[in-house]
């Protein structure tokens, strides 16, 4: 059996999930918000050391301003009213992507979360936002050469953000599109990958038990045999 430490989803399908109930797309991703409490819990449930979602990528600026103003707010939003819940469950907060741009009250929430959660040791769980796995490269690798220190893989590894989490076991995405967006292509090399018609905001324990279990039966070979 796999043991399953790092869980990666990519959460899609807000926007249609509002469309077919003929909802704003904003109700749609504030369902979506919503969802990320009972996945972070089950995830607890079932051991899950480590927990990234895709809340918002480098390519997601491409939208229309309205849609980045309210990712944006319900962002700043989730992270002001985690607090409790994540001390009370022993969540560490994290983030990864290029949190520099952003204003300095949603970048005060974030470290302010980052540093009243920093003891939780059942669950680690980073939000990507402004998150682009090419550029946590590029990131990466010009810390590399800040610091003078030999570009090779494991230097690299350890200058990705957050890099305590580790290689990625699972990616999940929902919304039943097929490819990873730029989503952790480093980390998630050998990833095994699901894919779920389900839409995000649908999306449960129940389902995510049962690819868990599939998960683990996986014989994952590494390049081996
Ligand atoms: C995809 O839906 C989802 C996103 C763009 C980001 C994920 C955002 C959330 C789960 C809610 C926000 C939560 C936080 C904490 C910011 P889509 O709009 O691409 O859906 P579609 O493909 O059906 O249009």
């Amino acid at each position: 059996m796999n043991d399953l430490n790092h869980l990666a989803i990519i959460m899609d399908g807000n926007g249609r999930w509002a469309k077919l109930k003929s909802l704003a797309r904003s109700v749609g991703h504030k369902n979506g918000a919503d969802t990320i409490d009972k996945v972070a819990l089950t995830c607890i449930d079932l051991g899950i050391k480590n927990l990234t979602l895709y809340a918002f990528s480098t390519e997601n600026w491409s939208r229309p301003k309205e849609e980045i103003d309210f990712l944006l707010n319900l962002a700043k939003d989730f992270i002001k009213k985690k607090e409790a819940l994540f001390i009370k469950n022993g969540v560490k907060f994290e983030t990864k992507g290029d949190i520099s741009v952003f204003d300095d009250e949603l970048k005060k929430a974030i470290s302010h979360l980052k540093e009243v959660t920093k003891n939780g040791s059942n669950l680690t769980l980073a939000l990507a936002v402004n998150y682009g796995s090419k550029d946590e490269i590029a990131r990466a690798v010009k810390k590399l050469i800040k610091l003078n220190l030999e570009i090779n893989e494991e230097n690299i590894t350890q200058h990705l953000d957050a890099p305590q989490m580790g290689n990625v076991d699972l990616i999940i995405r929902t919304g039943g599109e097929q490819r990873l967006s730029n989503f952790m292509l480093w980390q998630g090399a050998y990833a095994e990958l699901v894919f779920t018609p389900t839409l995000w905001p649908d999306f449960n324990q129940k389902e995510l038990f049962k690819i868990v279990e599939n998960y683990k039966k996986i014989h994952r070979k590494f390049g081996g045999l």
